[in-house]
This record gives structure tokens, C-alpha cells and sequence, in this order.
């Protein structure tokens, strides 16, 4: 069956919405995009919402310190942590510590969708620094909850997206395809509905409902670009087969798109993201 990947949005006509067990987003969480947003966000806002809680700050230490990301003598403090590692490393480590509380259930599945979101998520922050586009940080959020509609159908429908993920591995077919023989709806489609429900900026919304669109479905679109970045970087991450990632489709167009052609930049970006990938897996699965 061949799916329409922007019309097979809304969940809420084909499932009983109300029924769904979707994690909530923590609260750190929200403080954080909210700041991220900002055009003037800076390392002191940062500092100023991570202090109220102490737990947080201990496992950002904690990270700091880490083999990974410390560097010499201990980090003892948030300000301390902000000037030895920047204000960019920082908001990576925030974000990601904010977002792990999403995760619930540490089945396989669970474990292996996350591993794939995380290797997404580095190679988003590393396309984005190669093309010199927007906030590597923000790039970074895309690629972690770009795939987040299949860890709520894993939640919620376990048997059933077993099925489908054995499906997938056994015939080839794409992720979009098998779920909504099985569904009749797709993880872009839960996806759209929890980051609705969640009340995400449109730029993280669009990063997960439509990162399997191709450049022409997304022409008129002004995130086109952070889209397909996020496509892209799904793409070089199923080449690199981490975790539970999906069956390859054509990308050429959308490489064209963004100006990423040249085959030697996208294996060096490969390469990175591989290297780059254990150190953001330590901290978002440990
Ligand atoms: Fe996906
Ligand atoms: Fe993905």
C-alpha cells in the first residue's frame, strides 16, 4: 500500500485518541525549548532553570565529568560546566537529559528506536554545522523526537508493533508502509498527535510529521529545509544501521535540495556522526 505521507496525519479519525497512553513531556523539558526558542537565549537563562532542580543538576555534572565530555579537573558547578565545555555542548547535555525522561519502557524495541534517534540526532547537528544552518542544538531536538510516533505505538500497541517491526526488517518494505497495513495510520501521524498534545513549536511538529516526505511534497513549506535535514540525517543513519532504524528510500532530490551533493562531504558526515554517536548514546541510554 503506498502511503501519503502528508494526508495521513490525523490519527485522532482513524484511533481512539483518548485511549493512548502518551508520556508527558517534563517540565525541565518545556523550560528548555522555551528557552532554545528564543533568538537571545543565552548560558545565564540556561543556568537559571536547571538550578531549581537539583537531581538535574547532579546528572549534569555528572555528564560533564564524564570521560565523553570532561576534560582535566572536575566540574563542580552549572557555571563551571557552562565555561568548560560552552554554552553549545551545554545545551546539547541539557536537552538530551531533559528529553531521556520521556523514555518508559526499556524493552528492546524501546532501547533499539531510541539508539536510532540518538545516532539521528547527532547526524542532524553535524549536517546542520556542515551547512552552517540554524542552531545545531535545535537540529539536535529534531533528530531525537523525529521517530517519537514509534515509541508511542511501541507503548501502547507492543504486540502489534513487534509485528511490525519484524515486518520491516524481514521484507524490506519502509516503516510508513507496514504500520499503516497493520494500523491504518503511521508514526508520523501519532507522531503529529503527540507533539500537538505536547504543544511543540511548529519546527520540532514538522521534523516529526513529515520527515518521510520528499522536496516536491514540501515545496511550499518554509521549514522545508529542517525537515529534510532531518531526512537526511535518518537516511545516513540507516546506512550506518544503528538501532532500529528503517529501510533505505531514494534521497537524491532532497540532497539536491539543501545542497548537500558531494559524495565525499556526505561519507566524511557519515564517518563523524559514527564516531561522534557513542559518546550522545553513553549519556541518552545509560
Ligand atoms: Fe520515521
Ligand atoms: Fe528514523
Amino acid at each position: 500500500m503506498q502511503v501519503d505521507p502528508i494526508r495521513n496525519q490525523d490519527v485522532a479519525s482513524l484511533t481512539d485518541v483518548s485511549q493512548l497512553d502518551i508520556p508527558s513531556l517534563p517540565i525541565i523539558a518545556v523550560k528548555v525549548l522555551d528557552i532554545l526558542s528564543r533568538e537571545s537565549s543565552n548560558a545565564d537563562d540556561l543556568a537559571g532553570i536547571i538550578a531549581f532542580d537539583p537531581s538535574f543538576v547532579s546528572r549534569l555534572l555528572k555528564t560533564a565529568n564524564s570521560p565523553y565530555f570532561g576534560i582535566g579537573d572536575g566540574v563542580s558547578s552549572i557555571d563551571g560546566a557552562i565555561l568548560r565545555l560552552g554554552f553549545d555542548t551545554i545545551s546539547d547535555i541539557v536537552v538530551m537529559a531533559a528529553l531521556k525522561d520521556i523514555r518508559r519502557h526499556a524493552d528492546a524495541i524501546d532501547i533499539g528506536l531510541w539508539e536510532h534517534s540518538t545516532a539521528v540526532a547527532v547526524a542532524c547537528k553535524l549536517i546542520a554545522d556542515e551547512l552552517g544552518y540554524g542552531n545545531p542544538t535545535e537540529h539536535l531536538i529534531h533528530g531525537l523526537l523525529h521517530d517519537i510516533g514509534k515509541m508511542i505505538m511501541n507503548i501502547n500497541f507492543k504486540e502489534k508493533y513487534t509485528l511490525v517491526v519484524d515486518e520491516v526488517r524481514s521484507s524490506g518494505k519502509p516503516f510508513e508502509d507496514v504500520e499503516s497495513a497493520v494500523f491504518g495510520f503511521t508514526h508520523c501521524g501519532i507522531g503529529d498527535y503527540t507533539a500537538r498534545r505536547w504543544k511543540l513549536p511548529v519546527e520540532i511538529r514538522s521534523a516529526i510529521s513529515l520527515h518521510h516526505c520528499s522536496a516536491s511534497e514540501l515545496a511550499d513549506r518554509k521549514d522545508i529545509k529542517d525537515v529534510l535535514l532531518v531526512k537526511i540525517a535518518d537516511h545516513v543513519c540507516s546506512e550506518l544501521q544503528i538501532g532500529i532504524y528503517d529501510n533505505l528510500v531514494p534521497i537524491d532530490k532532497d540532497l539536491e535540495f539543501i545542497g548537500l551533493t558531494e559524495v565525499s562531504k556526505i561519507d566524511s558526515l557519515k564517518k563523524k556522526a559514527e564516531e561522534e554517536y557513542p559518546k550522545y548514546k553513553s549519556f541518552m541510554l545509560g
